[in-house]
């Protein structure tokens, strides 16, 4: 399952980079507003930075505005995907979006009914609102595993991109269900990593390793460590010395 980083902030993606965990961006109009900068330089920035699909959106509502705010956003760079409401028009662009060879992202899915409409335009992505769900009482990813369930039975290829991740435990199901992606907001990024035991257990044995007084490397080692050359691999994640 691809994580997707859900922010238009470029330190805060910048910051997750290394990582390793960070497979791509998705933007909306909301998360550039909070940003502050104009989409054009903000969806460029993150292009720059990273190399996975960064959505961004459009915010013409009738078809051919789409079209034409959609063919712009994929001009900006080549990990451009153009992402369009769930709408009659949004689903129309989106058609012809994928004609013109453009990855688009269909947002704001909220039926399996949606969900199989966006298949059928061809979207590269769906994405179902699993928080904005919960919000209104019903279980957001019980949306997730009738998608997937659905995609599944019918041979399509759009991604499930799970969206609206509010806590870890989203991703936790959204994982066993099998979604190909989620976007994450980046502090939920960072929780995923926690667990009581494993800071009290570290605790523990670097407490009982300070009472050897050992240390794991010889005296006077001579190792091949040179924090300058300690990188991450640009695409594969792996770590070069
Ligand atoms: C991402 O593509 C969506 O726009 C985003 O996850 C929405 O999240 P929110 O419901 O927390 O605003």
């Amino acid at each position: 399952m691809k994580f997707f980083i859900d922010t238009a902030d470029k330190n805060k993606i910048m910051d997750l980079i290394p990582t390793g965990m960070i497979d791509g961006v998705t933007t909306n109009p909301s998360l550039i507003m909070k940003q502050g900068d104009d989409m054009a330089t903000t969806i460029k920035g993150i292009c720059n930075i990273q190399n996975g699909p960064v959505s961004a959106e459009v915010t013409a509502i009738d078809y051919a505005h789409m079209v034409e705010e959609g063919q712009y956003l994929a001009s900006l760079a080549d990990n451009v995907v153009v992402k369009v409401p769930l709408t009659v028009d949004g689903l129309k662009a989106c058609k012809t979006l994928r004609h013109l060879k453009i990855d688009v992202n269909v947002t704001l899915c909220f039926s399996v009914a949606q969900a199989l409409l966006a298949a059928k335009a061809d979207a590269t992505y769906i994405s179902p609102f699993v928080g904005r769900l919960d919000d209104t009482g019903e279980n957001g990813m019980v949306l997730i595993a009738d998608i997937v369930k659905m995609y599944g039975l019918h041979g399509f290829h759009t991604e499930v991109l799970v969206a609206s991740i509010r806590t870890t435990k989203h991703v936790e199901l959204a994982a066993l269900l099998g979604a190909d992606v989620c976007t994450i907001p980046p502090k939920i990024l960072l929780e995923l990593y926690e667990h009581p035991l494993t800071g009290k257990g570290l605790d523990a044995f670097l407490a009982d390793w300070a009472n050897t007084g050992q240390s794991i490397l010889p005296q006077g080692h001579r190792g091949m460590r040179d924090d300058s050359k300690l990188v991450l691999g640009p695409d594969d994640g792996s770590f070069a010395i």
